[in-house]
């Protein structure tokens, strides 16, 4: 990860959890992902468990990792109650090693993009075929920047995300200022998340950064193809539509086995 003379977002794994726990777009299509699987699942990057938690809750053989000690100590916090605190541990995607084989190693909501290097993407690609089982796959959900998003002016604060503290009834909002660099194939966001009490008055603001870099398909099969991996799919949307235009989500599938060739 680059430097950065501010916290990571994933430092405040309770801001987090108030502004995106709830998210669900992507939950069936994952819980779809470990029902077919019949085996174990991985999640790489799994926070504070939006997606970990949801697939324990469904009664699936799942456990996680995150680089980010805060966000796996919110992660056992939520999951203590079920037992199912050591399900997830602090490791990096990037160079990890963990008892267990899998039938799936999942990535979701651009966790893979905090790979900031090729070198960083490989030496997690490789990472991610070492732990699955044989004819096991890795799911990677990514964003697929298109047009639209490299031509929006950079440092103009935008407005992301808003929800309702029900604790406290104040409003969160998160603001991110981004610059990106559409050679480079990367976004440095500084964010911002802002307390309004009751009169919309700015009560508190906690300030952050992060970076991301992006990766188009044909050099992902590259990548999956250094890695070791022996076929491959790269997909649109999460209904398994063809990946067609720019401006959408991408979900790339790589299988660790021994035959040759290319799906998809
Ligand atoms: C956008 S969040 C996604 C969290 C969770 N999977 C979700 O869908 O809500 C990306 C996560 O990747 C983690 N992360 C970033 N770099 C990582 C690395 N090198 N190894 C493991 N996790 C990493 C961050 O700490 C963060 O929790």
């Amino acid at each position: 990860m680059s430097k950065r003379d501010k916290p990571s977002p994933y430092d405040a794994p309770e801001l987090y959890d108030l502004l995106l726990d709830a998210f669900d777009f992507d939950i069936p299509f994952w819980q779809k992902v470990a029902r077919e699987a019949k085996g174990p699942v991985l999640e790489a990057g799994c926070g504070s468990g939006r997606v970990l938690l949801r697939l324990l809750e469904s009664g699936f053989d799942a456990d996680g990792f995150d680089l980010s000690g805060p966000m796996i100590e919110r992660f056992r916090i939520k999951a203590g109650a079920k037992g199912w605190e050591g399900r997830a541990v602090v490791a990096d995607m990037r160079d990890f090693s963990l008892p267990r084989r899998y039938a799936r190693v999942i990535c979701a909501f651009n966790g893979f993009a905090h790979c900031e290097s090729t070198d960083d993407q490989l030496r997690a690609l490789r990472c991610f075929r070492a732990h699955l089982e044989p004819g096991g796959a890795l799911v990677l959900h990514m964003s697929y920047p298109g047009p639209r998003y490299w031509l929006d002016p950079d440092g103009v604060p935008t407005l992301e995300i808003e929800a309702e503290n029900s604790a406290s009834g104040r409003t969160l909002q998160m603001w991110d200022t981004r610059t990106k660099d559409p050679v480079a194939q990367f976004q440095r966001s500084e964010i911002e998340i802002r307390e309004l009490d009751l009169s919309g008055r700015t009560v508190s603001s906690h300030r952050f950064s992060t970076a991301q870099r992006w990766v188009y398909r044909f050099e992902l099969e590259l990548l999956f193809r250094q890695a070791g991996f022996s076929r491959w799919k790269i997909r649109g949307g999460f209904d398994d539509a063809p990946l067609d235009k720019p401006d959408d989500q991408m979900i790339a599938w790589a299988w660790s086995d021994r035959s040759v060739g290319r799906a998809g």
